[in-house]
């Protein structure tokens, strides 16, 4: 038999409440909910419903979940670092020194010396004047738009950032305007519409997560000089990634570091730790770290992770060899995947989406690939619009070739044995 694949909480829960209903829960949002529990009970009795594997170990290019093996297809370990013993020691080595958690807030008493050596390593990687860390890479979008914008600025954003940038901007009340993803006419267009509010802020992202294709920031930048605007961008998934020694996006396009106001990003993607950071001018940081609340608010990076990210950054600039294979990874999966036939989207880096028919498609064929022994996101609304489904694979330098060759023959058998497949769950 087959493995099943749904998480066992999520089939357990069906299996003990078969009727359930969300109508009398006083808590839930009865529309939202009757959506996801519509979508939970549908897939799980489908065995179609992929989401939360449970590994039972590290992650990397083969992982086991269900003590069955599978290769790995959408991990954001881009540069295969999980596992790295060097890493690994440094963590360990982190928590011997200085133990397993910080003791309290940034401000307080949770700063230690691995924090100011993460913040000077951030800040000489990415050439700003200074740099700080964050629990996160979301914490670290909401706190530089909580602290440095307000509704009376005038934001325009990508339509396709990330939902961290989108909830900043609900916290501080902002209703941002929207220029079509990645078209510079459609911001110069709103750029040029003017604006009596105090200052114009433009937020995109290095890679857009889900699309993964890279923000044009050489048509962009003359653009924010002309129009005096500031520029935030989040470089979540192009840190470690993009650029001919991983620095980022404006590396990849030869622009200095100078011209961009705000660069964000995480700490758990390229370097696999956890945790976020933002790295701007040092006024702009001494200013955050007095005037943001999630870095005054909530406890200091662990050390563990703090170390982490630290040799990660160290590794990942004294073996460059893993850049390069990532890149010659990423061009056999989407040249492989397009000479198939798949519609790929604008994809130009290792985040590569499969786009669907439908949502329903989706989940099947990531169910498919599971049987297979593949492990490939299936990625519905609301994460990307409700007609925009697909699979969101991401390519690692710790992948083979062969292994990615057998992934797309196996999306072939899975897609052609799905296609009769339509409907089974109400949107
Ligand atoms: C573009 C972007 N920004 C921010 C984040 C949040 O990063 P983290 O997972 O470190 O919270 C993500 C997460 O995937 C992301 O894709």
């Amino acid at each position: 038999m087959k493995p099943s694949a749904s998480n066992p909480i999520v089939s357990n829960f069906f299996q003990r409440n078969p009727h359930y209903t969300p109508d009398n829960d006083l808590l839930l949002d009865h529309k939202q909910a009757h959506r996801w529990f519509s979508l939970l009970r549908s897939s799980t009795s489908r065995d179609v419903y992929t989401f939360e594997n449970i590994l039972e170990g590290k992650s990397g290019p083969n992982v086991r979940v269900n003590k069955s093996g599978y290769h790995m297809m959408s991990s954001y370990d881009y540069l295969g670092l999980i596992g790295h013993p060097k890493v690994e020691r440094a963590a360990i080595n982190a928590i011997k020194n200085f133990g397993t958690g910080s003791g309290g807030v940034r401000l307080l008493t949770g700063t230690n010396r691995l924090h100011e050596q993460l913040e000077s390593a951030i800040r000489d990687f990415k050439g700003t004047g200074s740099a700080m860390v964050f629990n996160s890479g979301y914490m670290a979008n909401i706190a530089a738009i909580s602290a440095l914008f307000t509704k009376n600025d005038r934001i325009i954003i990508d339509e396709f950032v990330h939902r961290s940038i989108i909830d900043g901007l609900k916290i501080i009340g902002s209703i941002p305007e929207k220029f079509r993803h990645n078209d510079m006419e459609s911001l110069k267009e709103l750029l040029e519409a003017g604006s009596s509010k105090s200052k114009t802020v433009i937020i995109v992202e290095g890679i857009y997560s889900m699309d993964g294709d890279i923000c044009p920031l050489d048509e962009l930048i003359p653009l924010k000089e002309k129009y005096d605007a500031v520029l935030m961008v989040d470089e979540a998934h192009s840190i470690g990634v993009l650029g001919n020694t991983g620095k980022g996006v404006n590396e990849y396009f030869g622009i200095g570091a100078d011209r961009v106001d705000i660069f964000t990003g995480s700490l758990s993607k390229a370097i696999p730790a956890n945790g976020g950071f933002i790295a701007a001018r040092k006024e702009v940081i001494l200013y955050l770290k007095h005037g943001s609340a999630p870095y005054i608010f909530s406890a200091a990076l662990t050390p563990s992770a703090t170390a982490s990210a630290i040799r990660s950054l160290e590794i990942l600039q004294t073996e460059n060899w893993r850049l390069k294979k990532l890149w010659e990874n990423t061009c056999v999966m989407n040249c492989g995947l397009t000479a198939a036939g798949f519609d790929t989207g604008n994809s130009n880096s290792p985040v590569i989406p499969v786009m669907m028919p439908d949502s329903e498609t989706a989940l099947v064929v990531a169910k498919k690939l599971f049987d297979r022994g593949f492990i490939a996101n299936a990625v519905i609304y609301p994460a990307v619009a409700a007609n925009r489904a697909r699979l969101r694979l991401c390519c690692t330098s710790a992948q083979r070739p062969i292994v990615m060759n057998d992934f797309i023959a196996a999306l072939i058998e899975s897609m052609t044995e799905t296609s009769v497949l339509s409907g089974f769950f109400t949107r």
